[in-house]
């Protein structure tokens, strides 16, 4: 038995001015015809049963995710948990593992971010068949991507001996490394990406939370006296990245036979766009002119851009942004900047 979790309870500030607080990346619609999240839960019903898929989210983000996922099956209406506030992704998994731990010593968890996106389901749904495996037999497994870059907001898994094919077992987790140690990881060849998903055996993960992050444990332990949402305000807001995965050893990585983009900035959104004959990625109202190799896109109102090259231009009802291509990674500090203006 495998229950889903899915975790769509992230900000998101890369893709600003499109992604805000009310309305982060996974609920928004990126290309296609479904939000992140909805793409999500569409390749997650694809391989469990609706009354085992926890989405969990927060209240702020509560109506807009029902909605979304309520247009993908009914049945999911009463699978939402809402967090009263983000405290990040570990106490947020454990939420979801509440509904079904149960008495049952064997049940496997499969956590899913919602903010990727991921090419051939099939691929995907064999590695997951893989992973369920592994975890059976005690394995914390995650899901690696070769590297294409030393890109720092992602975790790096180094990889160690083979156990199958496609399977290893791992030798070390850091969590969104600086700059150096990425190029090293990159240069050194057998690390890859952490995907940001994972799936091991609900019991064996519990016994590491105990072990790695003893406050959360306590505020667990303390469901048998009230609803474990109640005390949610006063614990610590940790990744389950940085609060355990790089603290435990019996990791395995399955290696990704799927494609996959984590979508993390505007250079990956026009890498991804459907270009036209001058390489620009057009969306919505707006009048281009020698242009070259830019992403423009309205949401509201028209946008005039003459002669922009690699350019980046997002204009929204009540926010613009502009900034050159190679910038790209500075929208993040646009957006702690604002929020220190207040
Ligand atoms: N419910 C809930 N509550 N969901 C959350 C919370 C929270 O407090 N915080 C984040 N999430 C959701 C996000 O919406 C996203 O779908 C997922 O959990 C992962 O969180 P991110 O905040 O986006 O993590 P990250 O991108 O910095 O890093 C993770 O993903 C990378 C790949 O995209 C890590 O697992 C990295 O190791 C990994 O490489
Ligand atoms: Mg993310």
């Amino acid at each position: 038995e495998c229950h889903a979790i899915i975790l769509a309870g992230g900000s998101g500030t890369r893709l600003w001015p499109l992604s805000r607080n009310l309305l982060p990346k996974q609920l928004l619609v990126l290309g296609g015809e479904l939000t992140l999240l909805q793409q999500t839960v569409k390749r997650v019903l694809a391989a469990f049963d609706p009354s085992r898929i926890w989405v969990v989210t927060n209240e702020e983000h509560l109506f807009e995710v029902r909605k979304q996922i309520s247009a993908m099956h009914s049945g999911l209406d009463g699978q939402v948990l809402a967090e009263p506030l983000s405290r990040n992704t570990l106490p947020a998994i454990m939420l979801g593992l509440d509904r079904f731990i149960g008495g049952n010593d064997k049940v496997l968890a499969a956590v899913f971010p919602s903010d990727h996106l991921i090419g051939n389901g099939e691929a995907w749904i064999e590695d997951l068949v893989k992973a369920s495996h592994l975890a059976a037999r005690q394995r914390f497994v995650t899901f690696g991507v070769e590297p294409s870059k030393p890109e720092t907001g992602y975790g790096y898994i180094t990889l160690g001996k083979p156990l199958d094919t496609g399977v290893f077992e791992v030798d070390g987790f850091v969590e969104k490394p600086d700059l150096a140690t990425a190029e090293g990881f990159l240069r050194h060849g057998s690390h890859y990406w952490n995907s940001g998903m994972f799936l091991f055996r609900a019991k064996d993960f519990l016994k590491q939370v105990a072990k790695c992050q003893p406050e959360l444990w306590d505020w667990w332990m303390a469901r048998e006296e009230r609803p474990l949402v109640q005390g949610y305000r006063d614990i610590p807001g940790i990744s389950v990245d940085y609060g355990v995965v790089e603290k435990i050893d019996n990791i395995a990585v399955v290696r990704a036979g799927f494609a996959w983009d984590d979508l993390g900035s505007w250079e990956a959104m026009y890498r991804l766009g459907v270009k036209d004959e001058n390489g620009n990625v057009i969306q919505g109202d707006v009048l281009a002119m020698d242009c070259r190799n830019s992403l423009l896109i309205s949401q509201g109102g028209k946008l005039a851009a003459v002669g922009l090259e690699d350019m980046i231009m997002v204009q929204t009802r009540d926010a613009t942004l502009s900034c050159p291509m190679k910038r790209v990674q500075s929208v993040r500090s646009v957006v702690d900047a604002l929020k220190a203006q207040g």
